[in-house]
């Protein structure tokens, strides 16, 4: 019975988008109906849906949940301010058509948890239409503890860049840390603790489609990210908190109310929608074994689509240790500009395209058709270096990529961190003299 406390160690289910079953009390779950006339124990069925009822059968997800008591028992919720976490419409400063590029945002000095350390750099679409996503960066030194988030507005794509988070879910428990990612889906309580002092990372906010895993076309049935790498947390709840605190996200504002138990109150539940973890280092790593690049869709992690077909309303990309091999080739990724706009991170490491200034914990953004690609030290260097196998190790870039452009938020435009000079990294480029 995993009452609270609740286990140290989480336990996992593997695969993505199974329809899984699990309790954390013997007999809890009904067996061949989801809400009989008294469920086992006297628990709460209720059903959470993550697609419309119609959905096509692969798209579809639901959960259902066997719980204390129904989300529906709550007061009235009041309106609270977190200012650092914005929303589509970005439309309050203008977006310049440049290259933008940041060093790390500071680090707090007051308590601050996962949900009042957020800041927002970018985004698009509008979370009203489901369409688009929004970039954050959190800094935490505190747990959440007894205050719980339900975002209705998105999915939340976090990506660790320090400390290790203990996200605890109305479907169980996920410990992720650096070079791990977490999904929550749209509209499922959940809160973050701190396994370490202090934490901090990235956040894509998915107002569109959910994340899915990609299609593998020529690839074949193995490779990129394997289905069973996903782990989805098995069924615990917490039983003896007699305060929480539940804060909504929903278009874009904050909602509050206090109530006497905790949300994470579901003993038993089965379905395909759920939290999951992922550990980026089980990514398969596709790559040329003679000669140019393949396109970096061969690095999809995860997929939203939007409803044009092969246009992402945002894909999750990587680009962790791998073997460079490729005969007469220029290595570092090329010179481009691309109508997909591109916003990275870096968890840790140096990202290969570029000598220095892009730091773990940094942002670039290449907006569409920005052009961008190795600067000047990386291209003098790669393009006469003797082409033996090559490891590019201990790094861990990411790309949030997004068919619609990305705005940029007040704050990252005007953020002391911003470095201004970003431009001068393609300076020094010299015509060749012919
Ligand atoms: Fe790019």
């Amino acid at each position: 019975m995993n009452a609270l406390p609740l286990p140290q160690r989480p336990a996992y289910l593997s695969g993505f988008g199974n329809q899984f079953a699990t309790e954390a009390l013997p007999g809890a779950l009904p067996d061949g109906r989801n809400s009989p006339q008294r469920a086992p124990h006297d628990l709460y069925a209720e059903l959470l849906s993550g697609a419309a009822f119609t959905a096509p059968r692969a798209e579809n997800r639901r959960t259902w949940t066997y719980r204390l008591i129904p989300s529906a028992m709550h007061g009235t919720y009041r309106k609270i301010e977190l200012p650092g976490w914005e929303t589509a419409p970005f439309d309050a400063v203008d977006t310049p058509a440049n290259r933008f590029r940041w060093n790390p945002w500071p680090v707090p000095e007051t308590r601050t948890d996962f949900i009042d350390g957020m800041v927002t750099i970018a985004g698009n679409g509008s979370a009203e239409a489901q369409s688009g996503i929004a970039t954050h960066l959190y800094h935490a030194n505190v747990s959440m503890g007894d205050r719980y988030l339900l975002n209705a507005d998105g999915e939340m794509l976090i990506v660790p860049q320090s400390g290790t988070l203990s996200v605890r879910t109305e479907l169980g428990v996920l410990e992720v840390a650096p070079g791990e990612i977490a999904v929550i889906p749209r509209g499922l309580h959940f809160a973050v603790d701190l396994l370490d002092a202090r934490a901090s990372g990235y956040v894509c906010e998915n107002y569109g489609a959910p994340f899915r895993l990609p299609e593998l076309g020529p690839i074949g049935s193995n490779g990129l990210a394997n289905a069973r790498d996903f782990l989805a947390p098995v069924a615990a709840y917490e039983a003896g908190r007699s305060r929480a605190t539940v804060v909504r996200k929903f278009l874009g504002a904050f909602w509050e109310v206090t109530q006497a138990h905790s949300p994470l109150n579901v003993v038993a539940w089965h379905g395909n929608l759920t939290p999951y973890k992922y550990d980026l280092a089980r990514f398969m790593v596709i790559g040329t074994v003679s000669f140019d690049h393949p396109d970096p869709s061969i690095y999809t992690v995860l997929t939203s689509p939007s409803a044009v077909p092969g246009t992402a309303n945002c894909d999750f990309v990587i680009f962790p240790p791998r073997w460079l091999v490729a005969e007469d080739t220029f290595r570092p990724p090329w010179f481009h500009r691309n109508v997909m706009s591109e916003l990275m991170g870096l968890v840790r490491g140096v990202y290969d395209a570029k000598a220095e200034g892009f730091v773990p914990g940094g942002v670039s953004l290449h907006n569409c058709m920005m052009p961008h690609g190795p600067d000047v030290a990386t291209y003098t260097r790669a393009s006469v270096v003797e082409l033996e196998p090559h490891k590019v190790d201990n790094t861990l870039a990411f790309m949030f990529e997004s068919a619609h452009v990305f705005r940029l938020t007040r704050r990252a435009l005007e953020a002391p961190n911003r470095q201004p000079d970003y431009d001068a990294v393609w300076d020094g480029f010299k015509a060749p003299p012919i």
